[in-house]
């Protein structure tokens, strides 16, 4: 039995076969794949490129939802490709995919991450335990208000998705972006990180959260279903409230 045989069976509906246009730089190369019982965006382009071009570049790891690194854009949307099924996205049977957007392309489908962690580390995204971190483990109260705000974004995956989602950053390629942001007021949260002043200064800048326009497509878009409309809403309260209080130590 072949290797492409040996996988998921062919579905009955398989005569309509899948059409598949992926971008490739300034190219569009068209395949034709079956289409397969619970078949995603990530097997389509991984059957692609073991049986029919092995050149074809994408990125993935843990097919589960977890690394983040298979995010793509399919048929003009940004969104993980290991769990999006082809049936829910192609019901018509022609899928086109391309790079994410706002992100430089290494190659096909697959973009260089790192000016979208360049941002995470201009954001202070990094935990800070300070100079004297305590021996002891925190207490941190599962209902507390600001346990509560981390719960809400504390489950990014870095996937990129809002960050193509989001026109902003199309715009001005300096702003630092939803994920970045939501990680951000994640940190402002964490109780236990000694650098809540830091990290909303450098928010507060420019390009940080008062850029945003508050119109929702990286919430609409992320694929764990995270906020960071609402997160960055709260890192505008609270630099807000940080530039009264240095207002009102002047005077
Ligand atoms: S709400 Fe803000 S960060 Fe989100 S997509 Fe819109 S401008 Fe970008
Ligand atoms: S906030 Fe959502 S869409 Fe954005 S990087 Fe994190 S998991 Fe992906
Ligand atoms: S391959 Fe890991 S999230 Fe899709």
């Amino acid at each position: 039995m072949t290797a492409a045989a040996d996988r998921a069976a062919v579905t009955p509906e398989a005569s309509a076969a899948l059409q598949v246009h992926i971008r490739r730089g300034a190219a569009v190369a068209a395949f034709m794949v079956p289409r397969r019982a619970n078949q995603t965006v990530l097997d389509v382009v991984t059957e692609i490129q073991r049986d029919q071009d092995p050149t074809l570049a994408y990125r993935f790891a843990c097919r589960v939802g977890m690394c983040g690194s298979c995010g793509m854009t399919v048929n003009g949307r940004p969104r993980w490709t290991c769990r999006t099924r082809v049936a829910a996205v192609a019901p018509d049977g022609v899928l086109t995919l391309e790079p994410l957007r706002n992100l430089p392309v290494v190659k096909d489908l697959a973009v260089d991450m790192e000016p979208f962690f360049e941002k995470w580390r201009r954001a202070h995204g990094y935990f800070e335990p300070g100079e004297n971190p305590p021996d002891d483990f925190a207490t941190v109260e599962p209902e507390s208000p600001a346990r509560q705000e981390v719960d809400a974004g504390i489950e990014c995956i870095n996937c990129g998705v809002c960050y193509a989602a989001c026109d902003l950053v199309t715009w001005n390629p300096d702003y630092l972006g939803p994920a970045a942001l939501n990680r951000a007021w994640t940190l402002v949260n964490d109780v236990r990180d000694r650098d809540g002043a830091g990290r909303l200064a450098a928010v507060a800048g420019d390009a940080g959260c008062h850029s945003c326009h508050s119109h929702m497509s990286c919430t609409e878009h992320c694929p764990k279903g995270l906020s960071p409309t609402f997160s960055i809403a709260g890192l505008k309260r609270e630099t807000g409230k940080a530039a009264l209080r240095r207002f009102w130590r002047r005077g």
